[in-house]
């Protein structure tokens, strides 16, 4: 069953029938789904189903075997080396185990991407990173070292450096797992002010249905290499297709 995959109108990201497999390993077997602009898509599904692998080709770090990813109308395989350059100086990515550079600082973290790009004039740098970490409330830790942080603020500092280069899109690779609540719920937040006052696009991989409910606009579900269902959160919550059903019990908490 596949439902709701969107009208073209406005499609930031359109993933046209991928696949791709790794060594013999069939990962995914034609996906295909739109995020619209400014739209929460949270994707769902077992682990090792294929979610990090989707979000690697979006960012062009994966290329498919077959289909297409196109990033604002633009297939991005077609792009020059200075053209992905520039699409992917668009795309903020949120790592799933937060990566960040152990011999660095919090700040020096935060300001990597900007380094990179070589955006940053040496006096605006400090200025961007101080406002980015404000945004994660943690601008009073810019001289710490990750190790002597928390799981949950390390997962705000990489939240921090995903957003510094002011992204039109940002992808979450689990950005909750291992959290508490009030962690949770924190980053949750965050999330949704990125989208209300950026206007940001996002795709979300979580395994938390209630944060699924709280963040997405529309919720995707990979299976079996493909997307079995697209829809809204109330849509999914009256979805009475048993695969769908089986796994959102299982996640959720809630016996089945
Ligand atoms: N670089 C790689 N080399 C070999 N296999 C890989 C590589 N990247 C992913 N895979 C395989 O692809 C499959 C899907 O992996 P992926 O990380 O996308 O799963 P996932 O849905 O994100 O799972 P989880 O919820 O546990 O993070 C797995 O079987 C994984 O071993
Ligand atoms: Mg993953």
């Amino acid at each position: 069953m596949s439902k709701g995959n969107g009208n073209s109108a406005a499609a930031f990201v359109r993933l046209d029938n991928l696949s791709k497999s790794i060594g013999i390993q069939k990962i995914l077997c034609g996906v295909t789904l739109e995020i619209r602009q400014g739209e929460t898509m949270v994707l769902i599904g077992a682990s090792g189903g294929g979610k990090s692998v989707v979000l690697k080709h979006i960012t062009g770090l994966m290329r498919p075997d077959n289909g297409r990813v196109l990033i604002k109308g633009q297939d991005i395989a077609m792009l020059s080396k200075r053209k992905l350059a520039t699409v992917r100086q668009s795309i903020g990515l949120l790592f799933q185990n937060g990566a960040l550079f152990d011999s660095m600082s919090v700040g020096q973290n935060v300001a990597f991407p900007l380094r990179e790009s070589r955006e940053g004039a040496p006096d605006k740098l400090t200025e961007k990173v101080t406002a980015a970490l404000e945004l994660v409330d943690l601008a009073e830790h810019i001289n710490k070292m990750p190790i002597d942080l928390s799981g949950g603020m390390r997962k705000r500092v990489a939240l921090a450096r995903a957003m510094i280069t002011r992204p039109e899109l940002i992808l979450y690779d689990e950005p909750t797992a291992g959290l508490d609540p009030i962690a949770t719920g924190a980053i949750n937040k965050l999330i949704l002010q990125m989208q209300e006052h950026y206007g940001v696009t996002s795709v979300v991989v979580t395994h938390d249905m209630k944060s699924a409910e709280t963040i997405a606009d529309r919720i995707a579900f990979l299976h079996e290499g493909m997307v079995y269902f697209c829809g809204t959160p109330a849509e999914l919550r009256d979805c009475k297709d048993p695969v769908v059903i089986n796994f959102v019990s299982g996640h959720s908490g809630v016996p089945s």
